[in-house]
């Protein structure tokens, strides 16, 4: 994440701040603020929000802890002892707080909004706590504590109120992620989700259309659309989402739209119409979460589908999109999972031949029905399961690789890397691609030769450029 400091160009927001007194605050005195975040591309998105809502009140992002007087931790609770992790991040900043009078520590994300209060009674050196909810009530919550030392929580769903946000990026880059809808309302029985962000709302269509123009304006070529479930999106106009991808692709000059995550049971044959209709905007990728490869425990998961419903799926994008490349995500060791529906797990891996698996144990969590299941599997058996898994997706993965050596492929230049005078971009397929290019191609579409396929990277020569990007637009 960029931590520079940048003047945000998002004049809307700006008149809100104003509008609410608070823009005029000078509350950060030019001091530093760290945030360190966990968990998805939500929290990311999230936690630069954060600091483009600090830099208006002048706060400066720092790289360092020790250089702030401001740590926000933002917090996930999706997987494994996330309480437990917030507790010793909060440990290592014991002694700077008594260096500095001034420093305040707060918790943000999925952990803030499940334990609320709790979590400043159980960890006394915290001074505010916030929710998913009320990350736009920041620079009031700081005021506050700054103001009276007085420990402050705000972690009420705004169910009520349309869902309306302005996406704020300091320094939108050639690919940006914009928030399209919130919550989820599926309840599967193992995720946390719908406790920690509450009911889904989605955002107005034309409002996200400008939302996206102004970042297009700013130097964005694609475009990430987030929503826990994206397929559920739904415009107070009435617009689904097929609807909002074929407006961006028509109206805008977006050059690629991706989006995640979907959800297999809501994933129809209008989406695949329209993803082939637009393909030279929608990218060739999608990650369809299974979760298992078993109809029993899949029903247990309150998953809506079985498993020959997701391959029938699975068929149904391929055949539309031909060269479309998928990934998933698994849980191994949900309770009651036997050694004959994992094995149905596995096989669903090899049958569907995903690019990448992201494979999790089983973790219980707080208010979800899962947690409450009689039959939990052992922590050995998890990490078996999950190591068998990780083994034939491992072969998999290098076997798919193979596909890619001496192909041209089609990379959007995204940034420089480490290495002097190399450029990272991806393909509509989503691949990382490391080559040699001048900085000058940042923002390009450029043809390229592979050179070396990884699993998960690879490595090209530039061999023209596809489309110029528009000199001087990004900043
Ligand atoms: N235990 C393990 N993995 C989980 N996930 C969500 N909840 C849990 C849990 N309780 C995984 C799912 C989901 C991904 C984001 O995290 O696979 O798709
Ligand atoms: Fe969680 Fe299921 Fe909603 Fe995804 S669809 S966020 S796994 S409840």
């Amino acid at each position: 994440m960029d931590h520079g400091s940048t003047q945000v160009n998002n004049h809307a927001n700006q008149a809100n701040l104003e509008a609410s007194g608070i823009a005029n605050m000078n509350l950060g005195q030019g001091e530093g603020v760290y945030i360190s975040t966990y968990g998805c591309q939500m929290n990311v998105n999230d936690s630069e929000r954060m600091l483009a809502l600090l830099e208006m009140v002048n706060f400066v992002p720092v790289e360092n802890p020790e250089q702030a007087s401001l740590i926000i931790i933002n917090s996930c609770s999706v997987r494994e002892k996330p309480v437990h992790k917030v507790h010793s991040e909060v440990g290592r900043y014991r002694e700077l707080k008594e260096k500095n009078p001034r420093l305040r520590i707060g918790v943000a994300g999925c952990v803030a909004q499940q334990e609320k209060q709790k979590l400043l009674k159980d960890v006394p050196v915290l001074d505010f706590v916030f929710g998913t909810d009320s990350i736009d009530q920041l620079p009031d919550i700081i005021s506050r504590t700054y103001a009276s030392k007085e420990k402050v929580v705000a972690a009420r769903f705004e169910n009520e109120k349309p869902y309306s946000v302005e996406t704020l990026i300091r320094r939108p880059g050639v690919a940006s992620f914009v928030n399209i809808m919130k919550g989820c309302d599926n309840f599967c029985t193992f995720c946390v989700v719908p406790f920690t962000r509450g009911r889904e709302r989605s955002r107005n269509l034309q409002e996200l259309i400008n939302d996206i123009r102004s970042l297009i304006k700013r130097g964005t070529k694609e475009v990430t659309l987030l929503g826990q479930n994206v397929n559920s999106y739904r415009s107070d106009c009435g617009a689904d989402f097929a609807k909002l991808l074929q407006t961006l692709a028509e109206d805008t000059d977006i050059q690629r739209i991706r989006y995640t995550t979907s959800h297999p049971k809501d994933f129809n044959q209008e989406l695949v119409d329209i993803s082939q209709k637009y393909r030279s905007k929608i990218c060739d990728y999608i990650h369809l979460p299974a979760q298992s490869g078993n109809t029993e425990m899949l029903a247990r998961m309150n998953r809506g589908y079985t498993r020959e419903e997701y391959l029938d799926k699975v068929r149904m994008i391929r055949a539309g999109i031909p060269g479309v490349v998928l990934s998933t995500d698994i849980i191994v060791g949900f309770p009651g999972e036997t050694e004959e529906q994992f094995a149905d797990t596995v096989s669903l891996c090899e049958k569907v031949r995903y690019d990448n698996i992201y494979s999790f144990k089983y973790s219980p969590r707080p208010f979800t029905k899962a947690a409450r299941f009689a039959d939990q599997i052992s922590e050995v058996e998890k990490q078996r399961r999950l190591q068998v898994l990780i083994d034939v997706q491992r072969e998999i993965s290098f076997d798919l690789a193979k596909e890619y050596d001496g192909i041209e492929i089609e990379v959007l230049l995204e940034a420089t890397t480490d290495t002097e005078g190399q450029l990272q971009g991806r393909t509509t397929q989503n691949k990382l691609v490391f080559l040699q290019a001048p900085e000058s191609l940042i923002g390009a579409t450029v043809a390229a030769n592979v050179v070396k396929a990884y699993p998960s990277v690879l490595r090209a020569e530039l061999v023209s450029v596809v489309g110029q990007q528009s000199p001087g637009s990004l900043q």
